[in-house]
């Protein structure tokens, strides 16, 4: 008898060795919101953690420009990796992305990366998800994953939007609240639009208006993803409701606030002043294609040293996970604490993060 042929492997996406997504297939989500569905060059499975992003490297107008974005696909689809964008009014990238990003082209991305994920647990959770705006792609990503692997967690999904035509996701999330689930799903709106029977809450989500959506809310685990101001006011409701903030996971998509909340809680040993930054007090650091020249102590990172000498470096996270900051070592040698920022054959061809690296030499850096 003839032996049917084992199909061939497909290997998993490697994040140290893979760097090039195809793009598959292009969705509009709302009117200013569009999902770009991703696959490898070659046949290839993701390996993330719902609620995980990768950081896309574009080249646009002349130069490449970073930007992060979450998966919003369900980690339980390794085939397939997707992104939800928001169109941010002057914004290079998501600009461009919707302008030109098509089915067939390709983009260079790095991850996935990140910590904003629930944790592997099939014993049923009880969770809290509060997104506003854009936010809500690590949650749905969450959610999709949950129901997809069958995870019987009692969910409370509350997204805040402008008005009903602002909601992304609206229709998949009611039909995922279909019977034998576990998930409820509630849209606050500031306003309604010209949506004629709104049915949702209206006004800005409030601690009174949770009690009414998940009185048992202070029994939940809560993840929180949106704008600034939505989850500073999530976060002081909450605080004022006498929440566990133990169990409270927030993600910002503005990766500046992000680098000031862990400033804030970090000894400030740091904090780079110009006049700290003299040519007696550290190394000399040359950027090789501008011809700026400055000084940087051997305990600062070359990223803040520049700043404090007013040179401009493009860095978004500061902490060495986005890859934002990279940059070609020509020579000198530094130490580099980096989290996921940067792969190691990258290491091994002289990049470096600037945000995350200290000098341990004189340096000429590509820049
Ligand atoms: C970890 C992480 C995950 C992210 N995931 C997503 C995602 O899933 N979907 C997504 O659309 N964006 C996401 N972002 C934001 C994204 O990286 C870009 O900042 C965004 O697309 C704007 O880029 P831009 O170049 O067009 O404009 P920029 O020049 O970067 O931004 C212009 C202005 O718009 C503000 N802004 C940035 N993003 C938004 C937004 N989403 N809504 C409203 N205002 C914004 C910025 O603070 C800035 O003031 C994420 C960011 C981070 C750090
Ligand atoms: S700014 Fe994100 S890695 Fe340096």
């Amino acid at each position: 008898m003839q032996q049917d042929a084992a199909p061939p492997a497909v290997r998993d996406w490697d994040p140290e060795t893979d760097d090039t997504l195809v793009c598959r297939a292009v969705r509009d989500e709302t009117h200013d919101v569009k999902t770009f569905v991703f696959s490898a060059r070659h046949p290839c499975l993701f390996r993330f953690k719902p609620g995980q992003f990768i950081t896309l490297e574009l080249p646009i107008g002349g130069e490449t420009i970073h930007r992060s974005y979450t998966v919003s696909s369900s980690a339980a689809r390794p085939h397939r990796l997707s992104i939800t964008v928001k169109r941010v009014p002057g914004g290079p990238v998501s600009n461009w992305l919707h302008d030109t990003l098509k089915p067939g082209d390709t983009v260079r991305a790095v991850g996935p990366l990140g910590e904003f994920t629930p944790g592997g647990s099939e014993a049923p959770r009880k969770f809290l998800f509060l997104s506003g705006g854009s936010g809500i792609t690590p949650l749905m990503s969450m959610t999709r994953t949950f129901d997809d692997l069958g995870e019987d967690h009692d969910v409370v999904f509350v997204h805040a939007a402008r008005t009903p035509a602002d909601i992304v996701f609206r229709r998949e999330l009611d039909a995922l609240t279909g019977p034998g689930r576990r998930l409820r799903v509630a849209h606050v709106c500031e306003g309604v639009g010209s949506e004629a029977h709104w049915a949702g809450f209206t006004g800005r989500l409030s601690l009174p208006m949770l009690g009414l959506i998940a009185p048992d809310f202070m029994e939940r685990e809560v993840y929180v993803c949106g704008p600034g101001p939505f989850m500073k006011a999530v976060r002081a409701f909450l605080e004022e409701g006498g929440f566990d903030m133990g169990r409270y996971h927030q993600e910002s998509f503005n990766f500046e606030e992000l680098s000031a909340e862990l400033a804030a809680g970090e000894p400030p040993v740091e904090a780079a002043s110009a006049q700290e930054v003299t040519p007696s007090a550290g190394f000399r650091i040359e950027f090789a294609k501008t011809g700026k020249i400055f000084t940087c102590p051997p305990d600062m990172a070359l990223a803040d040293a520049a700043s404090a000498a007013d040179i401009r470096v493009p860095t978004s996270c500061s902490r060495g996970l986005c890859g934002t900051c990279k940059s070609k070592l020509i020579s000198g040698t530094v130490e580099m604490n980096h989290t996921g920022g940067i792969r190691k054959r990258e290491i091994d061809q002289g990049l470096i993060l600037l945000c995350c690296s200290r000098p341990t030499s004189d340096l000429v850096i590509e820049r």
